[in-house]
């Protein structure tokens, strides 16, 4: 299973990709914003900083437009940027357009904002290299968003699709290891969760008895 990052703070990237366990990074619009970044060349140049940083993962990065001809420039000009970019696009029907558009022109692309099996079905079709069905946010409306990734994971076993399932908005260790279960290809979520996977007091009590029994013996 691939770990991503869902953020586009550059310290907690760094701190992720020091762990030797990070495979890439998804932003969005909201999450530069949460940075204070603004403005296409200050956009441009963190996208850039970010690619540096995960060395050999992915890294999206959102097209704002949400027409056809829009989408296609900003696109492009993403994934001139550095060739680790995956341009992310959301799953509306200007936006299946792109999704076929960058396919055919070997530009991979990561469909957001994919809240239903058939939205992921049409991300398959138009070629999406991933697909982005955001699961807390469908818990937060009381929708099972496990469930999802299991009818993707179905649907796309029986016809090959080649698109990668990347769980997002994924919020707790929890959503991480149901995930891996159903076998989603990647997980995208904040550094807290990923940190929370390697945590269990028993470990923890079980290294301070180890210390304490050496310190002893040692005296
Ligand atoms: C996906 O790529 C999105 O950036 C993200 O996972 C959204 O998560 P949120 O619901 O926590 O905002």
């Amino acid at each position: 299973m691939k770990f991503f990052i869902d953020t586009a703070n550059l310290a907690q990237i760094q701190e992720a990709h020091d762990l030797g366990i990070l495979d890439g990074v998804t932003t969005n619009p909201s999450l530069m914003a949460k940075e204070g970044i603004s403005g296409q060349d200050n956009v441009m140049k963190h996208y850039k900083t970010i690619c540096e940083i995960v060395g050999d993962g992915d890294v999206s990065a959102e097209v704002i437009a949400t027409d056809y001809e829009g989408m296609v420039r900003e696109g492009e000009a993403l994934a001139e940027l550095h060739p680790n970019i995956v341009v992310k696009i959301p799953m509306i029907k200007e936006g299946v357009k792109a999704l076929k558009y960058f396919s055919d022109k070997g530009i991979r692309t990561n469909c957001t904002l994919v809240f239903s099996a058939g939205q992921a079905l049409i991300a398959a079709k138009a070629g999406a290299s991933y697909v982005s069905p955001f699961i807390g946010r469908l818990d937060d409306i009381s929708t099972d968003g496990i469930d999802l990734i299991e009818q993707i994971r179905l649907i796309y076993d029986n016809y090959g699709y080649d698109t990668e399932i990347l769980a997002a908005s994924v919020r707790h260790p929890m959503h991480i290891i149901k995930c891996a279960e159903i076998g989603a290809d990647v997980m995208t979520g904040p550094l807290s969760a990923i940190i929370a996977l390697m945590k269990h007091p028993l470990t923890d009590n079980g290294l301070a008895q180890f210390l304490a029994d050496h310190a002893k013996a040692a005296k």
